[in-house]
C-alpha cells in the first residue's frame, strides 16, 4: 500500500469522497434545506450557523435564499475552498465544534452526519453544549444524523461502488459502538485506503446527550421530506432542538 490515510477527516477533504457521494449531492441538500426553513418558518433576516459545513454546500444555498450564514469546519482545506463563495452575509471559519465559539445565532444546522466522530461521549456532549450556548433564546438547532438502527440492521458488509471509472471497494463493520467503513481504491497505479468511522448514536442516546446539554427535542423526522421517524425504516434521524 503506497498511501494509507487512516484518520477519517482526511477522507472528507479528498476529491474521492466527493466522487463517491456525488449522487447525494446538491439537489438533495437543497430540497432538505427548503423543507427545513419552511417548516421552521425561519425569517429571512435570521443568521444561521452551518456547523461542520465542509466545503459549504448548505451554507452557500442558505445564503442564496437570503439568510446571513456562518459556516464552520475543522478542515482548513475545506474552509479555504468555501471562502471563494464568501460575501458580506456569508462567512466561513476554521473551528473545532467541541471548542467554545463566541457567536450567537438564530439557528444551527449540523448536516449530513457531521456528528459522532469522537471516542469520548463527553466530546459529543461538548458539541451540543456549544450549540445550546450559541443559539438565541428562541433559537433552533437541527441535527441530521443517520438512523443507526437501520444502518446496522441492513449493513452491507462488502461491496464495490463504481463512480467516474473508479472502483471503491467498501467494507463495513460495527465495532465498539462505531460503524466503520473501510474504503480501498486504486487510481492511476496508486493504492489508497480511507476510513469513515461514526458512532452508533441512536435516538435514546441522543435523548440522554440532549438532557446533559439542556436541549429539548421538539420534533423527530426520518428523512429529507420531514416524514415521521420510524426506527426500523427511516433512513435518517433528524432532530429539531431548542433550549
Ligand atoms: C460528512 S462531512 C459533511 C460536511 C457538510 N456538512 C456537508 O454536508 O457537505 C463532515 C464534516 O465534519 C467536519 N468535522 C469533523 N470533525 C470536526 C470538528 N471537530 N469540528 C468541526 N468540524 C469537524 C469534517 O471536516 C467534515 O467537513
Amino acid at each position: 500500500m503506497e498511501d494509507t490515510k487512516t484518520w477519517f477527516s482526511e477522507w472528507f477533504n479528498t476529491t474521492y469522497y466527493h466522487t463517491l457521494y456525488k449522487n447525494r449531492d446538491n439537489a438533495e441538500a437543497q430540497k432538505f434545506i427548503k423543507n427545513l426553513v419552511t417548516f421552521l418558518k425561519l425569517p429571512i433576516e435570521n443568521t444561521i450557523l452551518d456547523l461542520a459545513c465542509g466545503k459549504g454546500r448548505h451554507s452557500i444555498f442558505l445564503n442564496s435564499l437570503g439568510y446571513t450564514v456562518i459556516g464552520a469546519d475543522l478542515s482548513e482545506n475545506s474552509i479555504e475552498y468555501a471562502n471563494q463563495f464568501g460575501n458580506s452575509n456569508l462567512k466561513f471559519m476554521v473551528q473545532d465544534m467541541r471548542k467554545p465559539f463566541n457567536i450567537k445565532v438564530d439557528a444551527i444546522f449540523n448536516m449530513f452526519t457531521s456528528f459522532g466522530y469522537f471516542d469520548d461521549d463527553n466530546d459529543d456532549i461538548k458539541v451540543l453544549k456549544n450549540i445550546e450556548n450559541m443559539i438565541a433564546t428562541n433559537g433552533v438547532a437541527v441535527i441530521d444524523y443517520m438512523n443507526v438502527n437501520k444502518v446496522i440492521k441492513n449493513l452491507v458488509k462488502s461491496e464495490t461502488v463504481t463512480r467516474d471509472n473508479l472502483d471503491f471497494k467498501i467494507k463495513r463493520h460495527v465495532t465498539n459502538g462505531f460503524i466503520t467503513k473501510d474504503i480501498d481504491l486504486s487510481d492511476q497505479g496508486k493504492e489508497y485506503h480511507f476510513q469513515e468511522r461514526v458512532k452508533a448514536i441512536d435516538l435514546e442516546k441522543f435523548k440522554s446527550y440532549c438532557t446533559h446539554a439542556n436541549l429539548k427535542i421538539n420534533h423527530i423526522f426520518g428523512d429529507y421530506n420531514l416524514s415521521e421517524f420510524d426506527s426500523e425504516t427511516s433512513d435518517r434521524l433528524i432532530l429539531i432542538l431548542s433550549k
